[in-house]
């Protein structure tokens, strides 16, 4: 029997692993069709998992799409702090198989990190609130804090029905924060609480030539071509230093402050090692700013996909009948995501040639967030972490996106506590997705400290 968290924590690494390999083993894809069963497979292990540990009225909520899955232990009395635990157990599609290096739902732990899809995005880190609930309550009897939990299966694709779950369950989640690990550490033994994530508007464009394949010899030159006019409108997109050009794009885009560049551009960054590990010569983007602040603080346009014409092996002439892009832009407070993807609609619209047709789809979008960083709730973040890493963490903002952080302080006035556990390097959304054990079990003790540190603020909001 252990006496503290930390001897339980220690005690049971062995177990934890074994478990995180179960539940990363179940390829919850959300975007899959063909994975439906798997994200309810998961969402019922995670359940199962959550009851095992004491955890109490753990529901699964069917939406129109996958489950969410929630769970509470509130017994810290009403004048402790109630959070809310926010993560997700849903994963991106593992494609490109074949550059894993083992299969991505065969979890292999090498070199002290734990290769699978979904390690450090989010499961691994869902886990480590799961793992450090369940060493409070084997070593404790309690929580410290009341906690909700809710873990959601839609967040790669949009977050769409949790959305509206939240409207309509808004006393069953009332908390004063939202903890959430789904971010970055600044790196290897650099702790972060992120105090920003960029927004994202989504857009597909679709262009049409001439209404079927033509031969390039008989018409090339006298019709225009889909893919030549597409390229035209993707350049017109933004400027050589790095400008978005669709009108009205940065009316909203609130300047970094002075002081905000400052502490921002405080943090060392290594622009050769970061070069070197993509094998660029060159970084790029918009003029004016510094790469830390690209990469984090200022809105970027960018395509994700592109098609058109004939793309298998070999030659073969042809003059497309269409072609399409998808784009995304991440956006900064205070741009809001429908009306960027109105101003873009218009824009491409207008810079499109006469001689094809466009249509414009918004596919999907987030706004974008901010925690003010002198809440007591971040300096106890703060205190977690500087106790379970033994080191000072830092203040960063982070380029990705997490929709669901603006609608929890829209729907319930909860800030997000984006205390995040990954390394910028884990290749999420990548093959060979990996987490850092280290970073693991930290993690796991920083979240029992943080449980304590609330639990002790002198007065609570
Ligand atoms: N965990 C990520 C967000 C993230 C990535 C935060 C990198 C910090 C650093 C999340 O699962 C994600 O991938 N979000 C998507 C948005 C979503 C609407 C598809 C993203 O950022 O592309
Ligand atoms: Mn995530
Ligand atoms: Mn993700």
């Amino acid at each position: 029997m252990s006496k503290n968290f930390l001897e339980y924590i220690q005690n049971g690494r062995d177990r934890f692993l074994d478990e995180l390999k179960e539940v990363l083993s179940i390829p919850s894809v959300s975007n899959s069709e063909e994975n439906k069963q798997d994200v309810l497979k998961c969402a019922n292990w995670l359940k199962a998992h959550m009851d095992s540990i004491g955890i109490r009225n753990t529901k699964i909520f069917e939406t129109k799409g996958h489950p969410i899955v929630y769970g509470d232990y509130m017994s810290a009395g009403d004048d402790k702090p109630f959070i809310l635990i926010y993560g997700h157990y849903d994963v991106q599609p593992p494609d490109p198989l074949d550059l894993w290096t083992s299969p991505p739902f065969k979890p292999v732990i090498k070199d002290g990190k734990i290769y699978g899809r979904g390690t450090a995005d989010d499961k691994g880190q869902i886990f480590i609130h799961l793992k450090a609930i369940e060493s409070l309550l084997q070593t404790e009897g309690t929580l410290p804090v009341n906690v909700k939990i809710i873990f959601e299966g839609e967040e790669e694709i949009g977050s769409d029905n949790l959305e509206e779950f939240i409207s309509s369950h808004t006393d069953l989640l009332k908390a004063d924060y939202v903890v959430i690990s789904d971010t970055s550490m600044y790196e290897k033994g650099k702790p972060a609480i992120c105090y920003g994530l960029r927004g994202l508007c989504f857009m597909q464009i679709d262009v049409t030539g001439p209404n079927r394949d033509l031969h390039s010899g008989t018409y090339g030159g006298g019709v225009d071509n889909p893919i030549n006019a597409l390229a035209e409108i993707i350049s017109k997109l933004k400027s050589p230093d790095g400008k978005i050009l669709v009108d009205g794009f940065y009316d909203d885009v609130a300047d970094l402050t002075a002081e905000e560049r400052n502490e921002l551009n405080k943090l060392p960054t290594d622009e050769e090692a970061f070069k070197k590990d993509l094998n660029i010569n060159a970084v790029k983007g918009e003029t004016g700013y510094t790469l830390v602040e690209r990469l984090t603080a200022r809105p970027t346009l960018d395509c994700n996909g592109i098609w058109g014409g004939f793309e298998g092996k070999g030659a073969k002439t042809v003059l497309p009948s269409i072609a399409g892009a998808k784009v995304s832009m991440r956006l900064v407070p205070d741009q809001d995501p429908d009306k960027i993807a109105k101003l873009f609609e218009k824009f491409v619209n207008k810079i499109t040639p006469d001689s094809v047709k466009v249509k414009v789809t918004n596919l999907h979008g987030g706004k974008p967030s901010v925690t003010p960083i002198n809440s007591p709730a971040i300096k106890a973040a703060m205190s977690a972490l500087r106790k379970g890493f033994e080191t000072e963490p830092v203040f960063i903002k982070e380029g990705g996106s997490i929709p669901i952080v603006n609608v929890f302080k829209e729907k319930l006035g909860a800030d997000a506590i984006l205390m995040g556990f990954g390394l910028p390097d884990d290749d999420i959304h990548s093959p060979n997705e990996k987490f850092d054990l280290d970073n693991f079990f930290k993690g796991i003790i920083s979240v029992c400290y943080y449980y304590h540190e609330l639990s002790n603020l002198e007065k609570f909001k």
